[in-house]
């Protein structure tokens, strides 16, 4: 029988409340006697502090409270390595970090607090860039760093905060058997998620000293936790709710403002709100870092890779953050969806005087597949292939071994390429002068970690989905409650969610990884089969039934000419069993790899791997370098398509916000200051400056997704900047090796000057 729920583009659940206006979003959200929080940023890059002064500030009308770092607990906190603290303690490390806190009446009270805080620095030598944190004798970011608790695997050397790699076989002998080796460098910037709701957390504490939060992180649990370990509370009195979030892209999945709400609001005895301006989301996020990657790659006269060797270098900003994680699942992109005998790949995460880097869909994707895939096409260029035949020569393919020797299933990467290629029109890669065509493949995770929901039936048959995920605006949870519906014999409409909630939903590993929808998905499916047990168990007595003979369909349980609705079992069972409720839980299985190929790697192996191809049209302005894209096409193995019309949503947004990553995004550093913290001069593509994007949906199942689905949320950011590169090659013979690929850099290499 064919599904009647999921393969279906049905309108997402949380659409009408968005579109509407009725959403509410962490932002909104508002207490009685709710106070406004805000913080006093470091304005050096690296200073030590010799002195703050809040006597003025906290004797101005409505001010209600000023917090230094004497004020807060003395606690070190973070991921992998515990670095980071609520406010500067001694020394400021980049310019945005917090310095001070201040709650008053009002947000214009609260400002002018912040003015009234003097705060003496003594400026101390700052490490601006990545040459900089690396050169021998460099000044260290962290000088007692070698105390911080860290993960045990974590390898740190001077500013280095970890260093990962995947060996396989032996390069050099590699490199002997090429024809021809390849050495190049590239360049990228620091770009910014560009959610549309900045971070925001309301806080409230009770008179039993249980703290709630109101935030829009994407992983309340975490955040549970970290609050835990900064309040130095017990997770139990700690309630992080997600009342909505307005987009988070990675940029929220560690804490934020959250913290600082909880610590003036236990100050003041009142509520306490924090939401972040565009100019600190601009100079104080967490965006993704900046790298350098330098590739060596050697190739015989036919086209087969022999060896490759690779290192990548992360601007992780002043703390590790997200840094080591994302240096460790880069050496994978790093490999590329390709079968080469020979690999050293090593991924580095250092220390600079520069914001906090985290994580922004699909971490080191877009970076690392911008080098491998220009690359490629160099390659294909200098060996007079076409390349896409050179792709195809050296793709992976079902069976063949990851880079670190997982055994790779519902490979779909041959079909994604020769689809994209064929709906770009492939044979005409040079249509006019100036307009050329380019291609890029790559290859991405879903991301593991369990999830827990309880599903509920309603006196009304209509069904409760309890989950700890968060609606980040993927259209996730509808993914998952298409699953939920499928598997009940329910409609998506009899499905309601309650969701995110630390105290009243399970657990969940949360809005990250492109995970959502195939972990909470999967769990709905557990729950179910416990849900059957016990509806068929009631029915079969209620109707006289075998339980063997009896199944669920149409929101009934039928068998035997009989049929009993899940309104009335649901209705029995309150009368007489507690209701029909089930708890059901999904971990993804641990992916086999060769443990001997990989050295301090926090991410060794690609779960259900997804594979894609991005095929991109455009015309370059010969005179300005300005890129007209004409069109876009994303081929992309989604294992199965639980929702085409959400999927085509999120390609469509991934491409936009790779394109922005490809074309004009970045945050530009001068003396450690971000120059361009405004969202006029930090330049984001708007629908006027996307070309259509067209979307092919390949579907190889994966064995472990429901009904065969793949992560699909994060892949669409991967492919594009390396996807333009290729087609400005391919149109007017430049090579641009560096993000952004801006009119500047195009015109000049044209005029045959170096772009800057
Ligand atoms: Mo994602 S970068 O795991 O939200």
């Amino acid at each position: 029988m064919s599904p009647r729920v999921v393969g279906h583009s049905l309108p997402r659940m949380d659409a009408p409340g968005k579109v509407t206006g009725t959403a509410v979003y962490a932002s909104d959200f508002a207490l009685p006697g709710m106070l406004h929080g805000k913080l006093l940023r470091s304005r050096e890059p690296h200073a030590r502090l010799v002195r703050i002064d809040a006597a003025r500030a906290r004797a101005l009308p409505g001010v209600r409270a000023v917090l230094t770092a004497a004020d807060v607990p003395d606690v070190r906190y973070g991921g992998a390595l515990k670095d980071e603290t609520v406010l500067a303690r001694d020394r400021v490390r980049y310019v945005g970090q917090p310095v001070a806190a201040v709650a008053a009446t009002t947000r214009e009270a609260a400002e002018a607090a912040l003015a009234a805080i003097e705060v003496v620095y003594e400026p101390l030598p700052a490490v601006l860039d990545l040459e900089a944190a690396l050169a021998p004798g460099a000044p260290l970011i962290h000088e007692a760093w070698a105390t911080y608790a860290a993960i045990p695997i974590l390898h740190r050397e001077g500013n280095v905060c970890h260093r990962a790699r995947i060996v396989v076989g032996d390069v050099e002998r590699g490199f002997a058997e090429a024809d021809r080796i390849f050495e190049h460098r590239f360049r990228t910037a620091m770009v910014h998620q560009g959610y549309t709701e900045p971070r925001a957390a309301v806080a409230s504490w009770d008179s039993s000293g249980q703290v709630t939060v109101w935030s829009n992180t994407q992983l309340p649990f975490e955040i549970q936790n970290t609050l835990a370990e900064i309040l130095e509370l017990a997770p139990s009195k700690i309630r992080v709710i997600v009342p909505g979030i307005g987009g988070g892209f990675g940029g929220k999945l560690r804490i934020g403002v959250e913290h600082v709400a909880a610590l003036l609001a236990r100050r003041t005895g009142r509520p306490v709100r924090v939401l972040t301006t565009s100019e600190e989301e601009l100079t104080a996020a967490y965006p993704r870092q900046g790298t350098r990657v330098e590739l060596r790659t050697g190739v015989t006269r036919a086209g087969r890779i022999t060896a490759k060797e690779g290192r990548i270098w992360f601007d992780t900003g002043a703390f590790a953050g997200s840094g080591p994680g994302v240096a460790s699942v880069a050496t994978l992109v790093l490999a590329g969806p390709y079968k080469i005998p020979n690999l050293l790949l090593e991924g580095y995460a250092v220390y600079t005087n520069k914001t906090n880097c985290g994580s922004f869909r699909a971490p080191s994707g877009p970076q690392a597949n911008f080098a491998v895939e220009s690359q490629m096409d160099m390659i294909a260029d200098a060996l007079g292939l076409d390349p896409l035949e050179f792709r195809l020569q050296n793709i992976v393919r079902e069976g063949d071994e990851g880079p670190t020797g997982q055994v790779l299933a519902g490979v779909g990467l041959e079909e994604c390429l020769r689809r994209a290629a064929a709906a770009i029109g492939w044979d005409d890669r040079r249509p006019a002068p100036g307009r050329g065509k380019g291609l890029a493949c790559g290859w991405w995770t879903t991301t593991g970690g369990s999830s827990g929901v309880y599903v509920k039936i309603n006196p009304d048959g209509t069904v409760a989905l309890n989950t700890g995920a968060a609606e980040i605006g993927t259209a996730a949870l509808t993914g998952a409650a298409q699953v939920l519906a499928e598997e009940l014999g329910v409609d998506l409409a009899d499905i309601g969610v309650v969701s995110a909630d630390t105290f009243a939903t399970p657990f969940d590993f949360g809005a990250q990884g492109s995970r959502t929808a195939f972990a909470v998905g999967n769990a709905c499916r557990a729950a179910v089969a416990d849900l059957r047990r016990q509806l068929v168990g009631l029915a079969a007595a209620q109707l006289g039934v075998p339980a063997d003979a009896l199944e669920l369909r149409d929101k009934a349980v039928v068998g035997a000419g009989k049929r009993v609705t899940l309104a009335e079992l649901a209705r029995l069972s309150q009368a007489s069993g507690g209701g029909l409720i089930a708890h059901g839980t999904f971990i993804a299985p641990p992916t086999a790899y060769d443990a001997k190929r990989v050295e301090a790697h926090v991410y060794p192996a690609f779960h259900s791997p997804s594979f894609h191809a991005h095929a991109v049209d455009l015309s370059v302005d010969r005179e300005t370098g300005e890129i007209t894209l004409h069109r876009y096409v994303v081929a992309q193995d989604v294992g199965f398509a639980v929702n085409p019309a959400a999927i085509e949503g999120q390609i469509e947004g991934g491409v936009a916000q790779g394109l922005g990553q490809a074309l004009s995004e970045e945050l530009v550093y001068a003396e450690g200051r971000v120059l361009n913290p405004n969202l006029t001069d930090y330049k984001m593509p708007t629908a006027l400056d996307l070309p259509r994007i067209e979307s092919i949906l390949v579907q190889h199942p994966s064995a472990v997704g429901p009904y065969g689905a793949k992560g699909v949320g994060e892949p669409p950011n991967i492919e594009p900047p390396a996807a333009v590169a290729n087609a400005v090659a391919a149109a007017v013979g430049v090579r641009v090796t560096t993000l952004p690929i801006t009119a500047e850099k195009v015109a000049l290499a044209l005029s045959g000057e170096t772009a800057p």
